[in-house]
């Protein structure tokens, strides 16, 4: 395992180093890079208490990790706010704990889980995923979780349920942005149930060794790699097992521009703009977004018959 401490994660090369990581007699100093829609102003620093842990520099294709403090601090939870630099000030003081996720719906096994359930009965382990934004953004980022497969295999679905429906947190008085009505809360995610029990599938827990924050969907998020990042719903508080396709936040609110599948297409555009290539956060130029988000060989086969320009 690599460690690094927070004494030597040095902010002073922000907007200057490319380099995100710099290796060292097995240590490692995170430096990060800034730029674009986050460019010119200075993100607050994000100190965790503990090393941060890795097992790897990067990711399975070579591209570097991207530093805890750009993970951090430069984020999508519109329960919060729209702007992704106000998301971590304005979310520091969202109470975690106590904390219960509710697994029902068509399912022989219902079971409400708190945060020590979910660490005793499954196996938290490692995984390092890119995360591609339909706004044209991605990151790399070293997440701890277990697999979804474990969890709805421990709840028994029966054999009408065909999708999974998760639910965020509905807490106007904590999530300011829920107090606008500008989107149908709470935040709606869904996912088929073959696509739920893939492996690459996880509820993250932490990053970098860390408990998730608030900012990046504390204390339990999904995430789908091979999907838009708005698929990988934060702060989750119900999983139904359903047999209708749910219909999503984004769904309700644009279905032509963020179908339900949502899968990282470089030849599919979003009507306002290309996905053909991408911003990795911390890198001055851009790079062609791959299918699948680089995950074809993964779970090409699970849309083996479809029309992926009319399921988008
Ligand atoms: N989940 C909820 N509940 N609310 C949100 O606004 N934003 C999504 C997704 N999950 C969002 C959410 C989007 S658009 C992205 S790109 C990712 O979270 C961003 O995750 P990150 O901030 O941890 O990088």
């Amino acid at each position: 395992m690599i460690k690094i401490k927070s004494s030597e994660i040095t902010l002073e090369h922000i907007y200057r180093s490319r380099r995100k990581f710099i290796a060292s007699a097995g240590t490692i100093t995170a430096t990060s890079l800034l730029l674009g829609a986050c460019g010119g102003s200075s993100a607050a620093s994000v100190e965790p208490n503990e090393p941060l842990t890795v097992s790897s520099e990067t990711d399975e294709l070579g591209d570097d990790l991207t530093s805890y403090e750009a993970i951090t601090t430069y984020n999508n939870f519109y329960e919060f706010s729209t702007d992704k630099e106000e998301v971590a000030p304005l979310s520091r003081e969202f109470r975690t704990d106590p904390w219960t996720v509710e697994v029902g719906g068509l399912v022989r096994n219902p079971q409400t889980f708190d945060m020590d359930d979910l660490r005793q009965n499954f196996t938290e382990e490692e995984r390092i995923y890119r995360l591609r934004c339909v706004e044209a953004w991605s990151m790399v980022i070293p997440w701890q979780g277990i697999s979804l497969a474990s969890l709805l295999k421990a709840v028994e679905p029966t054999s009408e349920a065909k999708y999974v429906r998760f639910e965020t947190l509905y807490d106007p008085e904590q999530m300011p942005g829920q107090r606008n009505d500008w989107y149908q809360w709470p935040y709606i995610e869904g996912l088929r149930l073959d696509e739920a029990m893939h492996d690459l599938t996880i509820l993250a827990t932490g990053i970098y060794g860390q408990p998730l924050l608030p900012q990046n969907g504390a204390p339990v998020r999904l995430v789908v790699p091979w999907k838009y990042g708005f698929k990988s719903i934060k702060s989750i508080v119900k999983i139904d097992l359903v047999e209708e396709m749910p219909t999503s936040l984004w769904m309700a609110a644009a279905a032509n521009e963020y179908g339900f599948y949502a899968n990282v297409n470089p030849d599919v555009p979003h009507p306002r703009w290309s996905q053909a290539d991408e911003r990795r956060i911390g890198e001055l130029s851009r790079r062609p977004t791959l299918p699948f988000n680089g995950y074809a060989e993964e779970v090409a086969a699970l849309y083996a018959d479809m029309d992926l320009t009319r399921f988008f």
